[in-house]
């Protein structure tokens, strides 16, 4: 199969890959440009341990092609400290002790920062609807909405 030549942007850095037609953008990401935050819990759009935000949109990146980062922007885990400076979600989620395997903890911060910029103020039940489609089989999910109230709180006295 002849391969697809992609340009796209990776969080802020211009980026050219080759890829499959029929390759996800979470097995380029993995695979070919060595951006392993993202992972594959389910590979069918179950459990978001694979989001990332495309255009300001959350998505499993599981179920987009690589070929469709064409001309867009994408946002991975691997974008979100600033060198040594933690975001303030990731900084929480250690603060509270808001994961144990780690698998799902990529997908959850994606999910979570893409949350509060679209609700920098958001209730419980927000927070646990806007995370609704991220699983995890370990932690039980108090210590990660009480970590993104937390991050919120810092973030909105920023
Ligand atoms: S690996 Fe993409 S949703 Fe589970
Ligand atoms: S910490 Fe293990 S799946 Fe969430």
């Amino acid at each position: 199969m002849a391969g697809v030549a992609v340009l796209t942007t990776i969080n802020g850095d211009n980026v050219e890959y080759l890829c499959q037609p029929d390759e996800t953008l979470l097995d380029v990401l993995r695979d070919r440009l060595g951006l392993t935050g993202a992972k594959e819990g389910c590979g069918t759009g179950d459990c978001g341990a694979c989001s990332i935000i495309l255009d300001d949109r959350l998505v499993c990146s599981c179920l987009v092609l690589g070929a469709e980062a064409e001309g867009r922007r994408v946002e991975t885990i691997e974008g979100m400290a600033h060198g040594d400076r933690l975001h303030p979600l990731q900084q929480k989620f250690l603060e509270h002790a808001a994961l144990q395997c780690g698998v799902c903890t990529p997908g959850f911060l994606i999910a979570a920062k893409d949350l509060l910029a679209k609700n920098p103020d958001p209730t419980e039940e927000e927070i646990r609807f806007g995370l609704a489609g991220n699983l995890c089989r370990c932690t039980g999910y108090d210590k990660i909405v009480r970590a993104v109230q937390d991050a919120a709180s810092v973030m909105k006295g920023a």
